[in-house]
Order: C-alpha cells, then structure tokens, then sequence
C-alpha cells in the first residue's frame, strides 16, 4: 500500500514538472529559432530585444498573478491555466503573422513560466511527505534542464528547414499533456484546509499518505493555520515574517546574479570568443552543457533528502565561485600575454562545465525547493510569488546587461559574478536554514521560535 502511495505521489510530482519542461524549452528554443525569425520579419535589433526578452517580463508579472491566483483558486487550477497559457502561447506564436502578435504570444508564455515557477514547486511541496519532499520537488528543475536541452536538439534538428515556427509551435504538447495531466490530478490537501474543505483535504491526503499518517498531519496544518495569521501583501513584512521572506529573495536573487544565464542563454558566443571559431564547434560544446546541466541535477536528486539543502548550497556556491574566478583569470592571461591562445577554449570549456555540474546539483533545484517549503501555509503562495518575480527581475538584469558588460569588462565580468558567488556563500551560511527531513509546519514553527529566540539556523 505505502508503495502505491509513493508511485501516486511521483506521479503527481512528475506531472506538475511538465511545467518546468516547458519553462526550459520556452527559455531556450528562442536562441535557434532567432535566427531564421530575424530574416523573415526583417528585425532590427530593438525588436529583436522585445522578443527574445518578452517572456522575461511576462514571467515577472506570472510570478506575481500565481501568488494570488494559487492563494484564491487553489494550486491546482494555478497549474492548469499556465498548461492553458503554454498552449495559447505555442500555437499564437508558431502561427505569429507579424512581430506584434509574436511578442504578445511570447509574453503569454511568459505568463504560464511565471506562474508554473510558482505553483509547481508548491505544489509538489504541499503534497510531498517530508522526507523525500527535497527529491520530489527538485523533479521541476530536472524538467527545466530537460527542457533547455530538448530545445538545443529541436533547433538543430529543424535548422535545415528553417522551421522557426515548428520550433515554437511544438510546445502546445507537453502544454496540452500538463492541462490534462492537472485536471486528472488532486488539490494541495493543505490549500484545501486553508480554504476550509476539511474533508476533500483528508481525502486528497489519503491519496498519498498511509492511513495512519493522515489524521497526525491534518492536525498539524491546522494548528500552522490557526497560528499565522492570513497574509496580505503588505503583511509579508511583518516582523514574523520577514526574515522568511529575505531568505526566499535572497536566494531567488543569487541563483541569478551569480551569472548562470549568461551561459546558458549566451554559451555559443562565449565558446567562440575563447577559440572554438567554428560555429558547428560551439553549438556542439553548447549541447555538451545541456547535457552536464541534466545529468548533474540528478546528483541533487540522489543527495537533497540525504545530506541536506545547506551542503549543497555550500559546496555549490564554493565550486561556482572557483571555476568564475578561474575562467576570469584565464582568458585575462590568454588575452594579455598569449598570442597564440589555443589553451584558452579547452580552459573555458572545462571551468564553464565545472560551473554548470556545481550550479545544477545546488543553487538550480535547491532555490526552488526553499522557496516552495521556507513558508507558512498561510502566506506560502503570495511570498512564493514575490520571491519568484524578485527571480525573474534580476535574470532579466543580468540577461540584459551581459553584453553590455561584457563589451565594457572583458574577462573581469567573471570577477564580478564571483564576488557574487562570495556573497550568496555567506548569505546562505548565516541566514539561510536546514529544511530537511522537516515538515512544513515544523520549519514554519522554526521560524517563529528564531523571531522570539533570534536563533534561525540550528
Ligand atoms: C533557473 C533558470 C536557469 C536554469 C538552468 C533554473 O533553476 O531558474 O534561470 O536557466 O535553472 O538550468
């Protein structure tokens, strides 16, 4: 039985995953298919910004519509409309008969990106039990990364054909597959409490509980929801609840500002600035990537639950912050004293490797996973929604301005995204709790005892 129990509960966590699915291919899919949309629509580099940066802001503001949508309508129906919206999204854009209606359809989906980045991780979260909840939740970055690589194979393989609209068509099926997916799914139990239906509540956490785990959890979420009081907006920065917020920002922030879009929204240009000049070359180096960003979330997945999300982070952020520095000092030596560089591209290709394996088994699925559990069940979704929209601004920040920066620093950029990494280590080694293997009304309950002890990490 208990068997069954965790097959159901992968499942569920599997399908509101799609959402990460699609959020990677969304994200990564533009690169190629730039490059045929320019010619036909005949772009000039303002439009070309909007479009490719459309699903940026449209994720802000999804981010922020999925606090309170999941909060009114409930996690589930959240899901839903960003597998609606995906779809939507896919078929106006493929089907775009100018650049208007494709930067409309790009910000559409950048709404359902937004809005998945919300209520997917929460989702799983609040039907997860504790133990494995680290696992379960970091299925949606696994998904991402799939997504991400998953689009550098379409983009090739439609390259020939000049198929752009193929390439962003394509996603109205994974989109379709999370709608139906979803209906076929339960509600978060702990929404359901919140909103009051105690029975369909009991219910959806029989599908995923033994029966003797059921009735002990009930009481505990009730007692969280008695005890913190419903949060609006303004409220997020009570003094009970602030210091949850800063930790969900903070890292929200520092997944970005430690530079990972930079390599994966710009690895082709990078590779050859090094030395790989084939074009072929660096796509191939740029697949090479996909695949370490895949692979290496696993090495989460396997350890998350095990040894903790502060390990990870730690040892995350120490070999992120090493390979920028290195990759900062290389190509500055490359560049100052060697004519010849042929060292550089291996150097660069290896510590941008080293880079992704470090990020993909810490900041990547940990960041989601803390935002999705450092919350109290009655503030969980509005909090997660501004720590999610503090994500997307500050990756439309670095995205935007890398380059800019790049043009005005060189090398030294890395530099700059290490002294990042320096930061976000001491962030998370002196504010940044254990969450492991604790229920989410244990860590909410840790909380309030840090606010009245000022003890948080323990
Ligand atoms: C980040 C994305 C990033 C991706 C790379 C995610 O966790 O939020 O911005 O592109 O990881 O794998």
């Amino acid at each position: 039985m208990r068997r069954l129990e965790q097959v159901y509960t992968t499942l569920i966590a599997a399908v509101a995953a799609l959402g990460g699915l699609l959020f990677g291919f969304d994200t990564g899919v533009i690169a190629g298919a730039m490059l045929f949309i320019v010619p036909d629509f005949h772009l000039g580099p303002a439009e070309q910004g909007l479009v490719v940066s459309a699903v940026t802001f449209g994720a802000l503001f999804g981010a922020l519509a999925g606090g309170t949508s999941s909060d009114r309508f409930g996690r589930r129906w959240t899901n839903i409309a960003a597998g609606l919206s995906f779809v939507a999204g896919s078929v106006f854009s493929a089907l775009a008969p100018n650049v208007d209606v494709l930067i409309a359809s790009r910000v559409l989906i950048g709404l359902a990106i937004g809005l998945t980045s919300v209520a997917a991780p929460m989702y799983i979260a609040e039907l997860s039990p504790a133990r494995n909840r680290g696992k379960l939740v970091s299925l949606f970055q696994l998904a991402i990364t799939i997504g991400i690589l998953v689009s550098y194979i379409v983009d090739r393989a439609l390259a020939p054909e000049h198929a752009w609209r193929w390439m962003l068509g394509l996603a109205c099926i994974p989109g379709a597959l999370l709608v139906l997916g979803m209906i076929a799914m339960p509600e978060s139990p702990r929404w359901l409490l919140k909103s009051g239906a105690e029975k369909a509540a009991r219910q959806a956490l029989s599908l995923v509980r033994s029966a003797d785990e059921v009735e002990p959890e009930v009481q505990e979420i009730r007692e969280d929801l008695a005890r913190n009081q419903p949060a609006a907006w303004s409220e997020l920065l009570m003094p009970g609840l602030r210091p949850a917020l800063m930790v969900g920002i903070g890292l929200a922030v520092f997944q970005q500002v430690t530079g990972i879009n930079t390599i994966i929204y710009y690895a082709p240009q990078i590779f050859q600035k090094a030395g790989l000049d084939s074009a072929t070359t660096a796509l191939a180096a740029t697949a090479g990537i996909g695949v370490v960003n895949v692979l290496s979330t696993l090495i989460a997945i396997w350890l998350v639950d095990r040894v903790g999300r502060k390990p990870l982070l730690v040892a995350g952020l120490v070999g992120m912050t090493i390979s920028l520095a290195a990759l900062g000092a290389a190509q500055h030596f490359g560049s100052t004293f060697d004519v010849n560089q042929s060292w550089v591209a291996p150097i660069t290709v290896g510590f941008i490797g080293l880079y992704i394996v470090c990020f993909a088994f810490s900041l990547g699925p940990v960041v989601w996973l803390m935002i999705s559990e450092i919350f109290p069940n009655r503030a969980r979704a509005r909090a997660a929604g501004v720590s999610t929209a503090a994500n997307w601004t500050a990756n439309f920040l670095v995205s935007l301005s890398f380059p800019v920066m790049q043009a005005m620093l060189g090398p030294s950029l890395w530099f700059v995204y290490a002294a990042m990494g320096v930061a976000a280590f001491i962030f998370v080694i002196g504010w940044v709790p254990e969450t492991k293997g604790k229920s989410l009304e244990e860590i909410s309950r840790q909380w309030r005892r840090a606010s009245t002890s000022t003890v948080v990490n323990q």
